[in-house]
């Protein structure tokens, strides 16, 4: 099969490569899919970039989405044929979707609503389901103020839309451009600030009645840790799913006062009830049309390294996916 592949740290243009693997089996408990639409997320690019190899070649990617071709022994027959989307495809594996094929666990591998397009697929596994833990994750936001900074991100874009659908009174996002900004407000928002051009903080109180958000949903925890305190509101809640720093200080007194609970969490490592309950979840939105799905950049196999590069400039507005012909 074509796939791509890397076998050391490093820029896309130095490791990554692309050529002839030999195609998967799968085992008892696996399924093999067709690969169509193969996602490209910020945390495939930072493990192609610098963390530890899990094997000594690794296919990157986490997300993506195809067809089952064959299953192991133990996974029903009747899934040859399935339409799926891919969670954890790289996670703590070697192979992940840039590839014609990969095989998986067979609950890795969940059925694609009817509507959804194998490119759309390619974005639930990590933006999509990132975004809807961010929102729900300790508790309902029905009635509630919520933040989204950098709600034009691709993890953003979704947790708007999933504060909506679950009756968020007001939804503010942080964006750096009008062009974000009429993103972030098509999809629910009800107020963008761009954080580059306005004193956030002043907005969010003006905004609030001087309350602040009940959750702050936060995709850069170092940049932006000082202004939680002057954000949220008295006992709310910062969900920090992203950091652009390792560090990630807080100002121990103001935090303290407002009595504000802080949550991180990885998407990869969600508990497999709680992942559950969000699969079905998202397919239910997904199986009744509720979600736009922002897809910024397609790019073929062959320029995966764009692909990546594009991700780590930071400049996509949405999600970058790799396409396959059915007949590639
Ligand atoms: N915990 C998890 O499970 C999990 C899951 C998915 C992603 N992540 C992490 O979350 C981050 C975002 O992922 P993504 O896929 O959504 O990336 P993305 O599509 O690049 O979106 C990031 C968005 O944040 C904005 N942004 C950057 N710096 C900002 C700041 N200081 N304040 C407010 N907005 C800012 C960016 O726009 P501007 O630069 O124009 O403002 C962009 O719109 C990455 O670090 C990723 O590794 C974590």
């Amino acid at each position: 099969m074509k796939a791509a592949w890397y076998e050391q740290n490093g820029s896309a243009s130095q490791v990554l490569n692309v050529g002839d693997l030999p195609d998967p089996v799968p085992s008892a408990g696996e399924v093999c899919v067709k690969v169509l639409a193969s996602g490209v997320n910020p945390s495939d690019v930072k493990t192609r970039a610098g963390r530890p190899l899990v094997a000594p070649r690794v296919t990157p990617h986490s997300d993506g989405a195809g067809i089952i071709v064959s299953v192991g022994d133990g996974v029903a027959q009747t899934r040859v044929g399935e339409r799926v989307w891919i969670w954890n495809g790289q996670w703590k594996r070697a192979a992940g979707t840039a590839a014609e094929f990969i095989k998986l666990p067979s609950e890795q591998a969940v059925i694609l609503p009817e509507d959804t397009t194998f490119e759309e697929g390619a974005c639930l596994g990590i933006p999509a389901l990132t975004a809807l833990r961010a929102v729900t994750i300790d508790g309902p936001v029905l009635g509630q103020t919520v933040l989204v900074s950098g709600g034009a991100g691709a993890v953003g874009a979704y947790a708007i839309q999933f504060a909506r659908l679950l009756g968020a009174a007001v939804i503010i996002a942080t964006v750096s451009s009008s062009e974000k900004a009429s993103v972030a407000m098509r999809l629910g928002a009800d107020h963008a600030i761009n954080y580059r051009a306005e004193n956030v903080e002043e907005r969010v109180k003006q905004i609030t009645d001087s309350r602040g958000a009940d959750r702050v949903i936060e995709v850069d925890g170092a940049a932006n840790s000082g202004m939680l305190p002057g954000l949220v509101a008295r006992g709310g809640l910062c969900v920090i799913y992203g950091s652009g720093k390792p560090q990630v200080p807080f100002d121990f007194g103001p935090m303290i006062q407002i009595g504000a609970a802080v949550r991180f969490f990885v998407v990869y490592e969600l508990p497999i009830a709680e992942r559950t309950v969000l699969v079905n979840a998202l397919n239910a939105y997904l199986s009744h049309g509720m979600l736009e799905h922002t897809i910024a950049a397609r790019y073929r196999l062959d320029d995966i390294v764009n692909a990546h590069e594009a991700v780590e400039s930071g400049t996509l507005l949405g999600n970058a996916v790799v396409v396959f012909d059915v007949e590639d």
